[in-house]
């Protein structure tokens, strides 16, 4: 289990800690200052003063390979069959995205959207996974701009493929950062990626689901065991807290108001785990406001811990080293990139995980299970509450 890591690597590590260090935890994992990197806190440090120069960058025009939509075929016995479902699948260039995007490719019954903010990077991981290609399409989105996320909808429109399931798969994790960084639009880029980006995205494409004539719609996104204190791992400091939501309320800039929702000093582990527990609240609001009335089937799912994935690209190389050999090996919570995805297509397509409101997790045979949510994670007034200002922070109230 991923949770067990979080009791172990510390000790496996002991030699080399120095101390612990807010900044350099995964799962509450620490490494010694010593064993950093200075080339890398060097490239990680990004001041106030090059914030603005370095994210006023406005976002590249989108570019987007469109297809015909796929219609109704006739079976030879004259009986319509189901057509191709539509998938949209950001951060599909890599890891979970990417195997999942690969999983329902593979079918011949999906066609994805890969929704990526790097167009070369998503083709060739694409081809280099042997999808074939009249089962996906690539479509620019980079969920750390709001004008970016807009303009990904007006494209996927214009498009004419019609949206059966939408998967907000994408996330940063900037453990290491000893300074906040920030979306186009001044939001802590953690927070901003993972849920603001993804929150304005599914705000907006809801309308698309609800015209869907698919069988079975859905709305996924996904969470982790990080942001859920009622796992050891999730116990680990820093400790996911989003507090009575002041940093989030004032905006998250770091100017006039903390980069944390909680309010509190940044920390790039704790905001990646804070911007968890909102995907997991959005998703329970989500299914509040609009199940039963759409019929569309709101999930969010741990996928295991995915040791080898891009996520950890700026942990320091230490790290990287030891992760995946010591999930594999001591915790044995290690789950390939490949079963990650294959878990992530059954919340997409498996008839029988069409539940609404639920946080999915496997066991270790690989079977399905409602898992339960932490206190925070599952906290209803919380969760109308981050809605309310999210939805303040996105331009939509
Ligand atoms: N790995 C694990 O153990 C684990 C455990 C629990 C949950 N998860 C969750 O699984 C999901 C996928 O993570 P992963 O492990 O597969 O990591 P990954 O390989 O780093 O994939 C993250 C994806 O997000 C994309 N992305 C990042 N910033 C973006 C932005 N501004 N706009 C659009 N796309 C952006 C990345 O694009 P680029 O390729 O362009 O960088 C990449 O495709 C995340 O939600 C993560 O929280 C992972």
């Amino acid at each position: 289990m991923a949770l067990q890591a979080a009791a172990i690597l510390p000790s496996a590590l002991s030699i080399l800690k120095e101390g612990k260090s807010k900044d350099s935890t995964f799962l509450g994992i620490s490494l010694s200052d010593h064993v950093k990197s200075d080339s890398i806190y060097t490239s990680l440090r990004i001041k106030r003063e090059s914030k603005q120069r370095k994210f006023a960058i406005r976002p590249i025009r989108a570019q987007a390979v469109v297809e015909a939509p796929e219609v109704n075929q006739a079976a030879p016995a004259g009986k319509k069959t189901l057509r191709q479902g539509s998938v949209v699948v950001t951060g599909a260039s890599s890891g979970l995205g990417l195997a999942t995007a690969k999983a329902l490719a593979e079918t011949g019954k999906w066609h994805v959207i890969m929704a990526c903010r790097d167009f070369l990077k998503a083709e060739r991981a694409a081809k280099s996974a042997g999808m074939a290609k009249e089962n996906y399409t690539i479509m620019h989105l980079d969920l750390a701009s709001l004008d970016s996320v807009r303009q990904f909808v007006d494209n996927f429109r214009r498009s004419g493929r019609p949206l059966d399931v939408l998967v907000c798969n994408a996330a940063v994790y900037l453990p290491t950062a000893k300074e906040p960084t920030f979306t186009a639009e001044g939001f802590e880029l953690s927070v901003g990626t993972n849920h603001l980006g993804h929150f304005l995205l599914s705000r907006l494409l809801l309308d698309d689901l609800k015209q869907s004539d698919y069988p079975s719609k859905r709305l996924i996104i996904v969470g982790s065991i990080t942001g859920n204190t009622n796992t050891l791992a999730g116990n680990v400091p820093p400790k996911a807290n989003l507090g009575d939501l002041r940093g989030l309320a004032g905006g998250l800039n770091g100017l006039n108001t903390s980069s944390m929702i909680d309010g509190g000093e940044f920390d790039g582990a704790k905001a990646y785990k804070d911007s968890k527990v909102c995907n997991m609240l959005t998703m329970q609001e989500f299914h509040r406001r609009y199940h039963e009335e759409t019929g569309i089937t709101f999930a969010s799912l741990y996928p295991g811990c995915i040791a080898t994935t891009g996520l950890f690209r700026e942990h320091i190389p230490l790290f990287r080293l030891l992760f995946p050999p010591f999930q594999k090996y001591i915790t044995k919570g290690f789950v390939s990139e490949e079963e990650s995805g294959k878990r992530l297509a059954q919340v997409v397509s498996d008839p029988s995980l069409t539940k609404s409101g639920v946080y999915w997790s496997w066991n270790k045979d690989s079977a399905s299970f409602e898992n339960q949510l932490s206190q925070e994670a599952s906290d209803a007034e919380k969760a109308r509450k981050v809605w309310e200002v999210s939805e303040k922070l996105v331009g939509l109230a």
